[in-house]
């Protein structure tokens, strides 16, 4: 059995450096390390329609904005497979089958849910695809029988929920789906960037988010204007280290050598902490750090990114051969599946046979 990664992002809006040192950045490098045979990455606008049903829109024009950037980050068709998740009818066939092995109290556990429930405001209407939306990751992650799920720590308890339905299938029917593992980045910063407000997360409804395709300009603006320790009001005032965003951006993104580059009154990050601890070091010197820091980041990913926005055409080719050669492999799993669950009739010719001799026979049926 092959390594197979899958995951995927909802098109409700561009990504954000949040998406991309929680989980983007971490794809790129097991698409290129060659530990695995196949990679599937997937825009999930079915599962972004489970809470948006009333702004087809808007999926339909951040298709585009994330395959950017998909691409613009590094992810490469020529090694990982790109497509989007409506165009594989057979996930929607899966999802189908997989709603009886999985309760109603269960998913009103599922802590992901619980928490996106309250966001919306959805507690006294809840849309049934959106509280089923589990059991349709289920579907996306085993159709390709990934065992590695690369995501951001909001998403481990799809991925509990999704190894639940597999050993409940294995176990009724037929060893057919594989157990997926999740696969956090090992950096504890990454796990969950916070806002340049200080909100715990990024979200484009709060205006808090760095974008891959923020312009230069932008995104020093951002970093300048960044939330930093509110009580931090004199250069010489103690500060605040802990949960202060520009030091966990930092810890995201700062690398060894860009100390000596960029900022050479300090060896590593912990000297720059312990000064801002003790007091003395202000915050816009820092932030203009993270400035460089970032800027050396992104300004790759803005250049690529301008590169495949003068052929968009190309872009919607990569990924309808994508979602082609993915509903081929769906298509196989679904089979599988149809055949553990005795719904196979047609290709089944021993049942055939077998029901024309009972009634040959006059034998009743069980
Ligand atoms: N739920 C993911 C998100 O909100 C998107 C997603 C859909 C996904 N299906 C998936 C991620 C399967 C990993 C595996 O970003």
């Amino acid at each position: 059995m092959g390594k197979i990664i899958l995951t995927g992002d909802r098109p409700t809006g561009k990504l954000h450096v949040g998406h991309y040192v929680g989980s983007l950045k971490h794809r790129i490098k097991l698409q290129n390390s060659g530990d695995y045979d196949e990679t599937f990455i997937m825009i999930a606008d079915a599962q972004a329609l489970t809470d948006n049903a009333d702004n087809p829109e808007k999926v339909r024009q951040n298709i585009i904005e994330v395959a950017l950037d998909y691409l613009s980050c590094g992810l490469d068709p020529d090694i990982s497979t790109l497509f989007i998740q409506s165009q594989i009818p057979e996930l929607c066939e899966l999802s189908f089958y997989y709603m009886n092995l999985v309760t109603v109290s269960r998913l009103q556990r599922n802590p992901t849910v619980k928490s996106e429930i309250q966001m919306r405001n959805f507690e006294t209407s809840i849309p049934v695809g959106f509280f089923t939306y589990p059991i349709s990751q289920a579907a996306d992650i085993t159709a390709f029988k990934a065992t590695t799920v690369p995501v951001g720590e909001d998403q481990l308890p799809m991925i509990e929920q999704t190894k639940e339905i597999v050993r409940r299938f294995n176990s009724v029917y037929d060893e057919v789906l594989v157990e997926p593992d999740s696969l956090l980045p090992d950096n504890k910063a990454c796990l969950r960037l916070p806002g340049i407000d200080g909100k715990a997360k990024m979200s484009k409804s709060l205006n808090n988010c760095i974008y891959l395709s923020d312009p230069e300009d932008e995104v020093k603006k951002k970093i300048m204007g960044m939330y930093t320790d509110p009580n931090h009001i004199h250069v010489d005032d103690p500060g605040q280290v802990e949960g202060n965003p520009v030091f966990v951006y930092l810890d995201a993104f700062s690398k060894p050598e860009h100390f000596a580059e960029y900022f050479p009154d300090y060896q590593c990050l912990d000297e720059v902490k312990e000064h801002y601890s003790r007091g003395g070091l202000g915050d816009i010197k820092i932030k203009k750090f993270l400035n460089t820091v970032l800027q050396e980041e992104l300004s790759p990913i803005r250049a690529r990114r301008k590169e495949f926005e003068k052929d968009i055409p190309a872009i919607y080719e990569i990924l309808k051969k994508g979602s082609q050669k993915a509903e081929a492999v769906a298509a196989q799993t679904l089979s599988e599946v149809k055949r553990a669950m005795k719904i196979n009739y047609f290709e089944d010719q021993d049942l055939i046979q077998a029901q024309a001799k009972r009634f040959l026979e006059n034998i009743p049926s069980k």
